[in-house]
């Protein structure tokens, strides 16, 4: 079968169908997820922290993310890839946006990319999309400011809220196919869901939203303090400890390889 886009979320919404999204940073996890059905894999900036070790989004290079985005694409065969742009690749100028959006595309077979940020970005959404970049906006906790936001905290309450309302919009109107919606209260999230045509997508932006994502090693139970909007649907961190323990010990005794393990 062909591989979902940006005009099938659109029509999911018309429908009233909630999606989900789920990072993917390797092929093979992109292959459980694109098995399972999951229509959009996030090969998001949070690399940086999940897969890099870093304590932020920052240091997160285009060439960091090329290859990850790269191997996702191989791994899928059914889900839109979308490419996080990294801190620094697409601020400058839509220019420069569009530089680093046509390496995603070119180098490693993305389908859309995304980038953070309000107004300020409206001129890089729209050289993208016209020239021929599906575009996914990411507003509220944007992790790629923490150091002017003073930290990972909830977005958009009491006046902000208005101000994202307004960049969601623009968003819109500037050609972006959907809007991430991350840290913000559920009513404030509700209210741009109704206000748009283009799908939401919330983490920690309550049940409102057209669609849901989550980092993939938070949702399997890898992340050792994950935040409140997180749900754990497993704990691979208990399973990997279990496993790998029973291997060294298993090699301690000599029990491993066994026989059926052994070429005669
Ligand atoms: O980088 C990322 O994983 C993201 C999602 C959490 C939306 O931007
Ligand atoms: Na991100």
């Amino acid at each position: 079968g062909r591989r979902v886009t940006v005009r099938d979320l659109t029509a999911a919404k018309e429908r009233g169908e909630r999606w989900p999204m789920v990072t993917a940073y390797d092929a093979m996890t992109a292959r459980v997820f694109d098995d399972a059905g999951i229509p959009v894999l996030l090969v998001g900036d949070s690399a940086a922290m999940v897969v890099y070790g870093y304590d932020s989004t920052l240091p997160v290079t285009v060439d960091d993310l090329l290859a990850l985005t790269a191997a996702v694409v191989r791994g899928s065969s059914r889900a839109l890839v979308v490419a996080d742009l990294p801190f620094g690749s697409y601020q400058s100028s839509p220019q420069q946006a569009l530089e680093s959006a046509a390496r995603f595309m070119k180098e490693a077979g993305a389908h859309a990319v995304k980038l953070e940020g309000g107004r300020r970005v409206v001129p890089q959404v729209e050289a993208l999309v016209s020239a021929g970049v599906p575009v996914m906006a990411h507003l509220g906790l944007t992790p790629q400011s923490v150091n002017v936001l003073g930290g990972y905290r909830v977005q958009g309450r009491g006046q902000s809220g208005d101000e994202l309302m307004a960049d969601a919009k623009d968003l819109e109107r500037a050609g972006a196919f959907s809007v991430v919606l991350e840290c913000v209260p559920a009513d404030l999230a509700e209210r741009v869901t109704a206000s748009l045509a283009i799908p939401t997508i919330g983490i920690g932006a309550g049940a409102g939203t057209d669609a849901q994502v989550l980092v993939w090693q938070d949702l399997m139970g890898l992340t050792p303090r994950p935040a409140r909007f997180v749900k754990r649907y497993a704990d691979l961190a208990t399973e990997m400890d279990r496993a790998v323990r029973a291997f060294a010990a298993d090699v301690a005794a000599g029990a491993f390889p066994a026989a059926e393990h052994t070429y005669s």
